[in-house]
């Protein structure tokens, strides 16, 4: 005879699978009836048609039989709103501090923030944020990127996400693609409007951003910046002084000359530079040789004037080397390169 005790104890081990945390913690278990070696419960559900319905039964299943039930029956219902108001606390504990500030933040959260910035628009910033973060997931790290580029967001696209986040209230559970948590305003607009935080929901975006996203455990958090040195790099710094910058700039001219002030900006704000990334820096041939098309040693000025160095330097990329989205291949040229990006990265931080 299975006791109640048994039961919950396996259940312990069961994860929501977007949630990351126990069925149990999380409520999610109601009236567990036990005849002998049958189980029959009832798991209540965050959302409606929950997608992941299969895999959570699947997943019950198998930590009651491995105690020994026979028969497992698992019916699914919805929550009550008062119980997804008490799930919204129990996740909200998790990602805010007593004084509301995003646990993130806080000194002992381990995470490591990366902003990537330059002063002009188009050299690859996302480019650079989806791959690194990317690189760095295939390395075991667990990854999320911020996309902080709230009126020109693109990451959503350029990683072809095609679903929305899942909403408990207010808390955004991210969404995963190529291994990383991806949060943007992309998922709430509609005809490129953003339309679920408006007005003061909106002045303080970051702090909701992460404050109001179940990120989990994070090592990494990229930070997409709109081109420039606007608001948002200045909110980004007040907020998150921590942070430490990559800039991306082409080897043309007047693009480094550019980027240089967000480099300016990076002094001003304090952040620490991690390097320069000069990116559609050369063409491979299909002879290997290198076609330099716009130029050469930009990537190289920007740096020496803002003291640092060039950490990568990324060719253009061809369509095959990726399967349609922006983040390239793993063993493609490219993809090649971001992970030895995201060594040097492991490597710094490790200093
Ligand atoms: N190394 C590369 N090889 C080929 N195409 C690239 C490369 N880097 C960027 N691109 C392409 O150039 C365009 C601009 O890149 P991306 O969107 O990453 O720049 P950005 O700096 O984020 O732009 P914005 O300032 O508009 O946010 C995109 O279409 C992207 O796919
Ligand atoms: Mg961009």
């Amino acid at each position: 005879m299975l006791t109640q005790d048994q039961v919950m104890q396996a259940l312990n081990d069961v994860q929501d699978p977007e949630l990351h945390k126990s069925l149990i913690e999380l409520n999610m278990i109601k009236s567990v009836k036990i005849e002998n070696s049958d189980v029959q419960l009832e798991v209540v559900l965050t959302i409606q048609g929950c997608p992941l319905k299969a895999k959570i039964k699947d997943e019950v299943e198998t930590a009651l039989r491995g105690i020994g039930a026979v028969n497992v029956d698992v019916i699914f219902g919805a929550m009550s709103p008062e119980e997804r108001a008490s799930l919204t606390q129990v996740l909200k504990k998790n990602s805010t501090t007593e004084s509301g500030m995003p646990s993130l933040l806080r000194p002992d959260s381990g995470v490591r923030f990366i902003a990537v910035t330059s002063g002009k628009g188009g050299v690859g910033k996302s480019t650079v944020t989806i791959n690194l973060a990317a690189a760095l997931a295939r390395m075991g790290k667990k990854v999320g990127i911020l996309d902080a580029d709230i009126y020109g967001f693109s990451i959503p696209s350029m990683m072809q996400i095609d679903e929305k986040p899942t909403m408990i209230d207010k808390t955004v559970i991210p969404v995963v693609s190529h291994d990383v948590k991806v949060m943007s305003m992309g998922f709430f607009a509609e005809d490129n409007n953003p339309v679920m935080w408006r007005g003061p929901m909106l002045n303080k975006w970051i702090q909701n951003f992460l404050a109001n996203t179940h990120w989990g455990e994070l090592d990494y958090l990229l930070l997409d910046l709109p081109p420039g040195t606007g608001d948002v790099a200045i909110d980004v710094a007040a907020m998150i002084p921590q942070a430490k910058e990559v800039i991306v700039t082409t080897p043309h001219n007047v693009a480094s000359h550019v980027a240089s002030r967000a480099g300016v900006m990076a002094r001003h704000t304090k952040h620490d530079i991690l390097g320069v990334i000069e990116n559609m820096a050369y063409y491979e041939e299909s002879d290997g040789s290198r076609n330099y098309l716009f130029g050469r040693g930009g990537g190289e000025r920007l740096a020496a004037g803002l003291k640092t160095n060039v950490i990568a330097r990324v060719p253009f990329a061809s369509p095959e080397q990726s399967s349609g989205s922006s983040v390239y291949d793993e063993d493609s040229l490219v993809g090649e390169l971001f992970r030895s990006l995201a060594e040097d990265v492991l490597y710094k931080y490790a200093q």
